[in-house]
């Protein structure tokens, strides 16, 4: 995504901090490049649970994706901002952001995306929502999931030194519950008879984050 794209999306937003984060956000992190060269070539509807302000879906019009684009998150915050940005964008006819917990999940199936959300539930409630989000999934369909892993690593560390600092911002309000271990992620996956592919996702950054891919096998 080019330097102008990227203003155009931050411009939606309202204010310069959520404006800085917006480009920040677009320019440094490859998971919206990553999930939109997963879902390139199907029309599946996508479910973003713990959307946040609904960058992906901005990411993936921008780059001429035409699916149905439903978010949802429990922060009234980041819905309303996130909102405000799709009125502005006149997209609101094909994405739409609920403010929902993710034991609330419409009945939609397509893709699911779950990016950077699992650590800020509770161990059972991570495999509760693996195993519902998987009930999304339609036969073409992918669960991409990007998350910090907690592995014996320095990134590991340096993650859990930022989530620290994210949660005493006031931008993660209940902050992280439980790191998933890759096993954690994998088997239950896996015992859904979903097809899993795991590999390293960081960009620049020093933080220990995967993108976890799982499919309906074929
Ligand atoms: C680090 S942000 C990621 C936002 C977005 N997925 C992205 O990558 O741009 C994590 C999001 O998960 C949301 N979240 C955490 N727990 C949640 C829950 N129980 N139900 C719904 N959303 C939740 C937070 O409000 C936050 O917006």
């Amino acid at each position: 995504m080019n330097r102008r794209t990227r203003q155009r999306i931050a411009n939606l937003y309202d204010n310069f901090l959520q404006r800085s984060y917006v480009r920040g956000k677009l320019a440094c992190d490859p998971v919206y490049a990553a999930t939109a060269a997963l879902v390139a070539g199907t029309n599946l509807p996508l479910l973003d649970i713990g959307c946040g302000i609904g960058l992906l879906g901005h990411y993936l019009y921008a780059q001429g994706h035409t699916q149905r684009y439903l978010g949802l998150d429990h922060d009234q915050r980041k819905i309303t901002a996130g909102r405000a940005a799709l009125q502005r964008s006149g997209l609101d006819a094909m994405m739409e952001l609920r403010c929902a917990d993710v034991a609330e999940l419409p009945p939609t199936h397509g893709h699911v995306t779950l990016l950077d959300v699992l650590h800020y539930l509770a161990a059972d409630r991570q495999l509760a929502l693996l195993q519902t989000a998987t009930g999304h999934l339609a036969p073409q369909g992918c669960l991409i999931i990007r998350n910090v892993l907690r592995e014996k690593t320095w990134r590991f560390h340096a993650t859990r030194v930022e989530e620290f600092f994210l949660h005493a911002s006031g931008w993660i309000p209940g902050g992280p519950q439980h790191y998933p271990s890759v096993d954690e992620l994998r088997v239950p996956l896996e015992n859904a008879g979903l097809d899993v592919r795991i590999r390293p996702l960081r960009g620049h950054t020093p933080f220990n984050s995967y993108l976890i891919v799982a499919r309906p096998h074929h």
